[in-house]
């Protein structure tokens, strides 16, 4: 039998708590340590878990051989430097979300990664979900044919989260753009089959976060922190090679009204010259303006609570043991920044950005 890959955590705060499961749960791999640079939130971590040893330093970490990869959970500026560095000495690193804040970080991860060898996985859990799965399997045997528009938005009304990681800059690398908008747009491309982007328009704002009396509903309903330095919504259009077209909109803070019991609304539209499809709802609508519905029951299972962070873990361990690429390949991760980056320079200039350059 093959041995279990030995995993470290780096960064024991919020999001590690749904890995976990998958750690559990693997068959070729568990948690042998973990390290956060405050020491009490790595004791909690291990003693909730279980897990035998805490680390005193990331060097510690990638200091010892029997340590195969290592699970990066820090906020999004610690990401890179950690990563490279786990790949020189020789880890394989699922990292989280956004793999870093900037393309040229992430050309960075990829060369590091390219000279190690080693597997760098970025863990989009939304793709490893039931309903996107589903809407996956339905485009690439050709049911909505040529894809040439999306709309994707991932909205919340006043849902910030109020930690140091997200909303100041200096550790972030931006506000919601990268915090969630990394999510929808990568879902987004990976349906559309990454067509290459040529330009992009966007606006990025904070508008009802700098308002009296604003409040977030983020775990208990709080003030916003005066740190804040990041923005709170986003909108862009990108156009693609193929001619394709994308229109974008995120927030953490708009006066738009949320599904019921919902957080979020949360939703994207496809549109192909056989038919289109509506996600996460699984609707498929046909020429003749008949919808039917593709979502399989069984896949279906994969969308509960934290499932997809689950299946991430476990599709990381499983392409490292048996020698396959990365379920989340970081080339993907860096058209997606590369967007997004261009939102934020297309706000700063106040124009469309060219990407094909
Ligand atoms: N996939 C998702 O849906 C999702 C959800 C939440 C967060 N995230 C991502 O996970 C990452 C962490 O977010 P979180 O919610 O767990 O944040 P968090 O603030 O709850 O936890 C981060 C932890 O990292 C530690 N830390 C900070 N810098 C460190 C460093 N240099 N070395 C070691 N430890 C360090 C902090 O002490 C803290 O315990 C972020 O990149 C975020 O974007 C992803």
């Amino acid at each position: 039998m093959t041995r279990k890959l030995n995993i470290a955590v780096i960064g024991t705060g919020g999001i590690v708590n749904a890995h976990m499961p998958g750690w559990i749960d693997a068959p070729h791999a568990q948690v042998v340590t973990g390290y956060d640079q405050v020491p009490a939130a790595a004791q909690a971590w291990a003693a909730k878990y279980g897990i035998p040893k805490v680390a005193g330093s990331v060097e510690e970490i990638l200091a010892d051989k029997s340590i195969d990869a290592v699970d990066i959970c820090v906020p999004n500026r610690a990401h890179a430097p950690i990563a490279i560095a786990a790949l020189q000495a020789g880890k394989h690193v699922l990292c989280e979300k956004p793999l870093a804040p900037t393309p040229e970080e992430v050309r960075q991860m990829i060369a590091a990664r390219d000279a190690s060898g080693r597997m760098l996985m970025t863990a989009q859990h939304f793709r490893f979900g039931g309903s996107a799965r589903a809407l996956k399997a339905e485009i690439d045997r050709g049911a909505l044919g040529n894809v040439y528009h999306a709309r994707s938005w991932m909205l919340r009304r006043n849902f910030l989260p109020t930690r140091p990681g997200f909303i100041q800059h200096a550790l972030s690398g931006g506000g919601v753009t990268i915090d969630i908008g990394v999510h929808i747009l990568d879902l987004t491309l990976w349906m559309m089959g990454h067509p290459r982007p040529v330009s992009v328009s966007g606006s990025t704002r904070t508008v009802l976060a700098r308002q009296p009396g604003a409040f977030s509903s983020w775990n208990t309903r709080s003030d916003i922190p005066r740190e804040m330095d990041v923005e709170e919504m986003a909108t862009a259009f990108v156009r693609f090679e193929n001619g394709a077209t994308l229109i974008l909109e995120v927030s953490w803070m708009l006066h738009h009204a949320m599904p019921n019991g919902k957080i979020e609304d949360m939703q994207m539209w496809l549109y192909g010259d056989r038919a289109g499809a509506r996600w996460p709802t699984c609707e498929l609508i046909s020429a003749n303006n008949a919808t039917s519905q593709f979502y399989s029951t069984t896949l279906g299972l994969l969308d509960a609570p934290n499932a997809p962070h689950k299946q991430e873990c476990l599709d990381f361990a499983k392409a490292i043991i048996d020698g396959a690429p990365s379920p989340v390949p970081a080339e993907h991760s860096l058209q997606v920044i590369a967007i997004l980056d261009a939102v934020y320079r297309s706000q700063k200039e106040g124009r469309e950005i060219r990407l094909d350059g």
